[in-house]
């Protein structure tokens, strides 16, 4: 029998031709692709998870390239397909790449620097003072955020006074700050695919914020990573085990080297705005997860 995957791949921002051409290449060596398969619309019976009138479970492979905000529904579903059959990025890396606590804590662990961070129980207001007083600045960081969205940089301790009946009015379980770097406010976005060096791109901060990312005012720009910036994207991918990773990556002023913010388990593409710009590293990566797919699914 032939191979046939399962894909949900977002269709903003260009990816429904990288879709396309997904499933182009993937023709040509004769894997089939049922696209579109939201968990979302997915249910399980008789040991079986059926999305339509496809078992996904039968598949060969599941491709999860969509929101990384996934509700618990797919999450869960995505946890027991994993059981059963390969997925990109497997489960213990998506979920594990969605938290930025988890993430620090493995990088840092296999020697890979990141900022100087701390977690603590939502309890704990003597921790975070004490964190105040030895760091003098720190952000605030929800550990499964993205797009910069409910970092909170915190300066003083008239900050901290401020935003602490805030946070303790939220159902939190606990705090995770990090020190506040002291940077150029530009990061390097760098993506790997199957642990090879797919494309790098930086981002500037805009002049009123202090976070770059685009939803944060924040500018694409064109950037050469140097061998130190690659060999540091490539063992924090290796580490978190994720075949796909954008890594997000700043210099540190004061301890002279590159540390690592997050690794991102489904780093977009380049949109067709910034393709035009002279990102060009679309085919490359399509190339290497279509061959990494192909190696996957060798029966
Ligand atoms: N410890 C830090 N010190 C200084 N700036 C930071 C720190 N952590 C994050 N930032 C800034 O905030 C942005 C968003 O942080 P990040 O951890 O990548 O979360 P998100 O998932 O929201 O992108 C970063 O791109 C960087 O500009
Ligand atoms: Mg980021």
């Amino acid at each position: 029998m032939g191979r046939k995957i399962g894909m949900w791949l977002y269709s903003n921002g260009g990816g429904d031709k990288i879709q396309k051409k997904i499933v182009k290449k993937l023709k040509e060596r004769g894997i089939e692709t049922a696209t579109d398969i939201n968990l979302r619309n997915a249910i399980a019976k008789k040991g079986h998870i059926y999305h339509g009138k496809h078992r996904v479970d039968e598949l060969d492979l599941f491709f999860s390239y969509n929101a990384g905000e996934q509700t618990q529904y797919q999450t869960f579903l995505y946890q027991a397909l994993n059981r059963v059959m390969p997925m990109i990025n497997s489960y213990d890396a998506f979920s594990l790449t969605e938290d930025k606590f988890q993430t620090s804590f493995l990088l840092q662990q296999h020697g890979i620097a990141t900022p100087d961070f701390q977690l603590c129980h939502r309890d704990d207001s003597k921790q975070l003072q004490k964190i105040m007083n030895k760091w003098s600045k720190m952000v605030y960081k929800p550990t499964d955020g993205w797009g910069g969205v409910g970092l909170t940089k915190i300066e003083n301790q008239a900050t901290l006074d401020m935003l602490l009946p805030f946070l303790n009015q939220m159902d939190l379980r606990f705090f995770y700050v990090e020190k506040f770097v002291k940077y150029d406010n530009t990061d390097f976005r760098v993506d790997i695919v199957d642990g090879e060096f797919v494309g790098c791109y930086g981002r500037k901060a805009s002049k009123t914020d202090w976070r770059t990312n685009v939803t944060s005012g924040g500018s694409v720009f064109l950037r050469e990573p140097d061998d130190e910036v690659i060999a540091i994207a490539k063992k924090a991918a290796e580490v978190c085990g994720t075949d796909i990773a954008g890594v997000d990556i700043i210099y540190d002023l004061e301890r002279e080297e590159y540390v690592i913010l997050e690794v991102n388990g489904i780093p977009a593409f380049a949109t067709p705005e910034q393709e035009k710009m002279g990102l060009d590293f679309n085919k490359k990566k399509i190339n290497l997860i279509v061959d990494m797919i192909d190696r996957k699914t060798k029966k």
